[in-house]
């Protein structure tokens, strides 16, 4: 039995599909009631408080824990010590992480509570593996959507570059890591295909939508996290296993609604 966390999630929503078809028992923790699936059972439970996670926990093999509140991100480690104390309780099933590649390298918040939740569960004693992957797709999508509502002229800062995967092969690692016979510790990373400049993701970007807008490069942002970002610590070009490109996702995505 396979427990996705935060399967309602952009990943949790493929992985738990993945899983099912692959004929395993899965169970799906969200912090709201939700109706059973094909192959899937759901259960109510929240890790920040730990209502309903021991529940969720009987009789599991393998978690994999896909929650996250990037909004509230120190809430985020809460929740991970909470899934890892339940977890021991329960025989100590096989932990399986989804991280962001350069978590370790890179200043800004989000990841720096990443960072802390990967050190916490290699410190756990429990079985695990960890996999960090690169931007989906629909991260930077959804940046560009808030961006492009302003008219006018789109800024962007200079001298930033993104691997966007697609969250489907994510989501087909993490399954195939989960169905595999055990704990791998930290295994490769999973990168996108390409190495693209944010100039070129908002042009394809702009194009796949048929909006005009000038795009200008001016300055980059200031601070250490915006430097580690420029240095590229969150790219992974020598895993650059994912196959859907930038402007297919786009083109799937946009051009024909
Ligand atoms: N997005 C990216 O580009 C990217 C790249 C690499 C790695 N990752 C990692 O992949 C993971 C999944 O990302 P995502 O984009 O799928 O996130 P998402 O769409 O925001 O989904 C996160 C899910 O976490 C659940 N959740 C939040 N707080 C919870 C709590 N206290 N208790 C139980 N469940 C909780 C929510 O489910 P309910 O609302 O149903 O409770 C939500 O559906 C994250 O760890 C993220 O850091 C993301």
């Amino acid at each position: 039995m396979i427990l996705v966390t935060g399967a309602s999630g952009t990943l949790g929503r493929p992985l738990t599909r993945l899983l099912a078809e692959a004929g395993a028992d899965v169970r799906a923790l969200s912090r709201r009631a939700r109706e059973p699936g094909s192959g899937v059972t759901w259960c109510k439970g929240d890790l920040v408080t730990g209502e309903g996670v021991e529940d969720a926990l009987a009789g599991v093999e393998t978690i994999v824990h896909c929650a996250s509140d990037a909004f509230h991100a120190k809430r985020d480690l809460q929740a991970a010590r909470t899934l890892i104390e339940a977890a021991r309780r329960q025989g100590a099933p096989h932990l399986l992480y989804i991280s962001i590649v350069g978590v370790d390298k890179i200043p800004y918040r989000y990841y720096k509570i990443k960072y802390a939740v990967e050190r916490a569960i290699e410190d756990s004693g429990l079985p695990y593996t960890i996999l960090r992957a690169t931007q989906f797709h629909t991260l930077p999508d959804a940046v560009f959507a808030v961006l492009t509502k302003v008219p006018g002229l789109m800024l962007l800062p200079r001298g930033l570059r993104d691997q966007p995967i697609e969250v489907g092969e994510v989501a087909g690692r993490l399954a195939e890591l989960a169905l595999a016979a055990g704990p791998a510790r930290r295994v490769d990373d999973l990168g996108g295909p390409e190495v693209l400049t944010v100039e070129e993701m908002m042009r394809d970007y702009l194009k796949a939508r048929g909006l005009r807008r000038p795009v200008r490069v001016p300055v980059p942002l200031p601070g250490r996290a915006a430097r580690a970002f420029r240095e590229g610590h969150h790219l992974a070009p020598d895993h650059a296993v994912g196959n859907r490109t930038w402007r297919q996702f786009l083109a799937e995505t946009h051009t024909h609604r």
